[in-house]
């Protein structure tokens, strides 16, 4: 079997990636020196997939703060959330890019509140909130500050490193859960890459049937090339094929037909935010999927961490769907494909209602109808553990 794939990680205080847009042709990285970088290789797909755009933050965010020079820890606090903010506005719909920010920040709260000196005049229990107040009095130890922020941007690479090594972990409970539901020589369809390249590594639709084939299950694969951006025939079909997986590529068009002739056991795909309800938003053209395996009676399957998982909001109409550049659907591989001047609308993802969800499948265990129940009962630490 190939070496595993690690999709993003932290080297010699940079974050190198897998230039996800060169594949399949050229297999090469991307070493990001500064977190302006990062964020251009969010927006331009070099790295992509929720999970793997959240981990991209994260070390972004990290490799952001070791710059960041500031008289105080407001000052310091100011510049860290000016980071976060440039790295929300990159990619709406991916839940995992906010769930890192979020964590990356209560990282920084509490490292700068460990090194904040034990004021003895100060109450017991007072929070970091209330020093960094603006309304706050400056305290003199403040003055100091600035030359020793060494300690918490370690702790924020460390936390960043940590998310990425987690999020392999999570896929590979993720996927042992999920490949109970693969069939012995199931001929399972698939949309767009939710595979290793989409995540820190190992991925989650195809962290399943990697599971499923270590189980020792015969699968074939059949990979949708996922217009306009080819995540399936350049992506998924690259891991398949790079690890011996049984797989055949079919365009978007062709899925319906192949249910209709018996040639399709089960649909799985990954999922970029899912609400409260379990309505999943994910790669467009998994909608009609579902439609179809519904109307064939054949299972929907979701694969995704939960911190995939907004529960903020109510149902999939409330999740933020990106819209990208013409562009991606005038050109193919970099070639004009369409008239000069057509009108075109490029939404990235689309919404399928949990009705038409057969399971999700998470490292706390697979989620079934009624979604919103089975969602509510998870509880925080399921994720971490
Ligand atoms: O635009 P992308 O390539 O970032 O979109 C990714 C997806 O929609 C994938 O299908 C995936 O399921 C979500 S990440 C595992």
């Amino acid at each position: 079997m190939e070496q595993e794939i690690r999709t993003l990680f932290w080297q010699d205080g940079a974050v190198v990636m897998i230039d996800q847009r060169a594949l399949p042709l050229a297999e090469r990285q991307v070493i990001c020196t500064d977190y302006h970088e990062v964020i251009a290789a969010i927006k331009d797909l070099t790295v992509r997939g929720a999970p793997a755009i959240g981990v991209a933050a994260a070390l972004g965010i990290a490799l952001g703060a070791r710059r960041i020079e500031a008289p105080t820890s407001a000052a310091f606090l100011n510049a860290f959330e000016e980071i976060c903010r440039q790295f929300a506005a990159t990619r709406p719909t991916a839940r995992n890019l906010f769930w890192a920010i979020e964590r990356m920040s209560r990282c920084v709260a509490e490292a700068l509140q460990a090194r904040l000196p034990k004021p003895k005049g100060l109450a017991s229990g007072i929070s970091f909130v209330e020093i960094m107040s603006p309304s706050a009095p400056a305290r003199p130890a403040e003055k100091e500050e600035g030359d020793s922020w060494q300690p918490v941007r370690e702790t924020l690479v460390a936390e960043a490193v940590r998310i990425g090594d987690e999020d392999v972990a999570i896929n590979r409970r993720l996927g042992r859960n999920g490949s109970e539901l693969i069939p012995e020589g199931s001929r399972i369809l698939t949309h767009c890459n939710a595979g290793a390249l989409a995540t820190a590594g190992y991925g989650t639709a195809l962290g399943v049937l990697r599971a499923a084939r270590e189980a020792g299950k015969a699968i074939h694969v059949y990979v949708d090339e996922t217009r306009p951006v080819l995540q399936g025939a350049r992506l998924t079909a690259w891991e398949l094929m790079r690890e011996g997986i049984p797989c055949t590529l079919i365009t978007d068009n062709m899925a319906g037909f192949l249910m209709r002739q018996g040639k399709i056991d089960l649909v799985i795909t990954g999922a970029d935010r899912i609400a409260a309800n379990g309505d999943a938003a994910n790669k467009i053209g998994t909608y009609a999927l579902a439609v179809l395996a519904r109307a064939h009676d054949i299972p929907f399957l979701i694969a995704a961490p939960l911190s995939t998982i907004d529960p903020a909001l109510p149902d999939g109409d409330a999740i933020p769907i990106e819209e990208r550049d013409p562009g991606e659907v005038t050109h193919c591989g970099g070639v004009r494909i369409a008239p000069e001047g057509i009108d075109v609308y490029n939404p990235a993802f689309d919404m399928t209602p949990h009705a038409l969800i057969t399971a999700i499948v998470t490292e706390a265990g697979i989620l079934r109808s009624p979604f919103a129940e089975a969602i509510e009962k998870l509880s925080p630490s399921s994720s971490t553990d």
